[in-house]
């Protein structure tokens, strides 16, 4: 049965990516007011965690799992990161993104500079689907409330989406193939699509892909603080 997350994601120092000591503050100061936020945040997270677990959301898939698979990172950040559904050493970690495919996309953070702690990550569906098959369209529904919360207490600047799943629900009807790397504006924020590191790990074309659209987020994070968006 899944209960409720072993892990908690942890209490780290906070980095704001964006606009991180406001001006004429003691940097002290500052750090403490967004330690406060970011666990007042983390406190909201995992009352959402909870309620998931309490509301009984997807039973079928909550019998197989091990772990709800709630998110892992800075629960105050700027950048987003939402994939496709737990696999299996998330499940049996309650953590997203730390198999294969999590290696890849901690690479791919280190080679822009930043760290999970940084960043949060998470998925559209919160328990891992048996066999890893894709979730259902009535899975991703029902997890989309929750998602929706998630992001609302974060209150992310750019949202990247790992791979169809991801962008599906963000940017319904455009396909991952034609709009990967283009930053898009949604209501306030701005979305980025990119190619799951699943399928781009053992594909090498669609890798260099994957790794050079990474590199437009520093680019994309800029703008957002000099202009509010990308165009
Ligand atoms: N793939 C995903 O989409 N999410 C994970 O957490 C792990 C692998």
């Amino acid at each position: 049965m899944g209960g409720r997350p072993k892990r908690r994601v942890g209490r780290r120092p906070v980095t704001r990516l964006l606009g991180g000591n406001p001006e004429g503050q003691d940097p002290r100061e500052s750090k403490s007011i967004f330690m406060d936020q970011a666990k007042q945040k983390q406190q909201q997270l995992d009352d959402l965690a909870a309620d998931i677990v309490a509301s009984n959301v997807c039973p079928a898939l909550a019998a197989t799992a091990t772990n709800l698979v709630m998110g892992d990172g800075d629960p105050d950040a700027d950048i987003v990161f939402v994939g496709e559904a737990p696999g299996k050493n998330e499940d049996e970690q309650g953590k997203p993104f730390v198999g294969a495919a999590g290696k890849f996309l901690n690479e791919m953070l280190e080679d822009i500079g930043l760290a999970r702690k940084d960043v949060y990550i998470t998925n559209t569906v919160k328990y891992r689907p048996p066999n890893n098959r894709d979730p259902l369209p009535e899975e991703k529904k029902a997890f989309l409330p929750y998602l929706k919360q998630q992001l609302a207490i974060i209150q992310p600047k750019l949202i990247v989406t790992l791979g169809k799943h991801g962008t599906e629900t963000f940017l319904p009807g455009l396909k991952i193939s034609q709009i990967h790397g283009q930053p898009k504006r949604l209501r306030g924020l701005v979305v980025l699509p990119l190619f799951h590191p699943a399928a781009a790990l053992y594909n090498g074309g669609m890798r260099q892909t994957l790794m050079d659209d990474f590199r437009k987020i520093p680019r994309i994070l800029e703008l957002i603080a000099q202009k509010g968006s990308v165009k």
